[in-house]
């Protein structure tokens, strides 16, 4: 049984948060049209000496989710989730969980790190925690340190993806937790979105195919390149992050660097902080998924889920005929 907070929603889909990508604007249209929209938190970065601009953001979804389902009673938002990085480079961890805490956010989602507190901080004030993980090892440490549902991060995944095959990790996960699962790694038609199900994942966790969005927050040849692109032209590299992550090839290219000889880099110089010239340095090296193949065009928010919804639809019809 999913817990109350992720039934109800159009199709069993959870936006997945995305660094620089996903703001206010992406989280309300994904919400607004029937899926859990997210953000990370780091996302919101004020400027010194400014109040902190996660405060404002979390009013504005609040507000606006608010106002949405007073005037639609019959077909309210979907909750909306903060992702926090939980990695010791992440100065800000203590200060969002207070924010996140006072807001009553729903939905918590943490990577790179399981932490009791952080679990501990989303139940208090109402809201559920999910960890995403790579492997069945992490899966484990995740529910030991009180998460209440898992993300398995496939093969695939824009971001930092993880080696596994979906079929092995979700399986492999499915033997001792029957709790809340979702999975995710190149899921971009509503027929991918069933295939997670039948794999025994509860929701699918969807991220590129929203880079390709009217309210996502990436410059327009990022926005193209992902319509423009498929699972070919991704390469998976640890050099810009210190993790390995998918990548578009193009755009590495553009930044004046071979793709194919890219090199790794040290997990050690993985950072989050605040001024990591690092993400300057790499910003226009963009990230996406393998899945972007079956994405074409720029949409708003609200034609991706539609589609989505269209596609899950008939797929099931399809499937209850075999
Ligand atoms: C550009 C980009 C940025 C991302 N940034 C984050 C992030 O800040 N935090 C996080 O937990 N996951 C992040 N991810 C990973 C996603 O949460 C998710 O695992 C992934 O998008 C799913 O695979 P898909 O893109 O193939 O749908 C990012 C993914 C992309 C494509």
């Amino acid at each position: 049984m999913l817990p109350p907070i992720l039934q109800g929603l159009r199709i069993p889909v959870v936006a997945s948060p995305m660094f620089i990508v996903s703001g206010p604007e992406l989280v309300i249209a994904q919400c607004k049209a029937g899926i859990v929209g997210s953000f990370p938190a780091l996302n919101a970065r004020e400027k010194p000496g400014e109040p902190p601009l996660l405060e404002a953001w979390l009013t504005r979804i609040t507000e606006e989710l608010d106002r949405h389902n007073q005037a639609n009673p019959d077909r309210p938002a979907a909750p909306f989730a903060v992702n926090q990085i939980v990695h010791r480079s992440n100065a800000r961890l203590e200060r969002d969980i207070e924010i996140c805490h006072r807001h009553k956010v729903p939905i918590w989602i943490t990577s790179l790190g399981a932490r009791v507190e952080v679990n501990e901080a989303a139940h208090d004030c109402g809201g559920i925690a999910l960890h995403d993980v790579i492997n069945n090892v992490f899966a484990r440490k995740a529910i030991e340190k009180g998460a209440d549902g898992l993300i398995a991060v496939a093969a695939g995944a824009g971001g930092h993806a993880g080696p596994q095959s979906p079929f092995a990790l979700v399986q492999e996960i499915r033997e001792w937790w029957d709790g809340p699962l979702l999975l995710s790694g190149s899921i971009a038609t509503g027929r991918a979105v069933l295939a997670a199900q039948v794999m025994g994942a509860d929701l699918a966790y969807i991220g590129s195919p929203f880079i390709a969005t009217e309210e996502a927050n990436a410059q327009a040849e990022y926005k193209q390149m992902i319509c423009d692109a498929g699972a070919m032209d991704i390469v998976t590299s640890s050099l810009f992050t210190g993790v390995s992550g998918n990548y578009l090839a193009p755009s590495i290219r553009r930044a004046g660097l071979d793709p194919d000889r890219l090199g790794a880099a040290d997990a050690e110089t993985m950072n989050f902080a605040e001024d990591a010239s690092k993400a300057k340095a790499w910003s226009q090296i963009w990230g996406a998924g393998q899945g972007i193949g079956a994405v074409h065009d720029v949409v708003p928010a609200a034609t991706r889920v539609e589609r989505l919804a269209a596609e899950y639809v008939s797929a099931k019809a399809e499937m209850a005929r075999l």
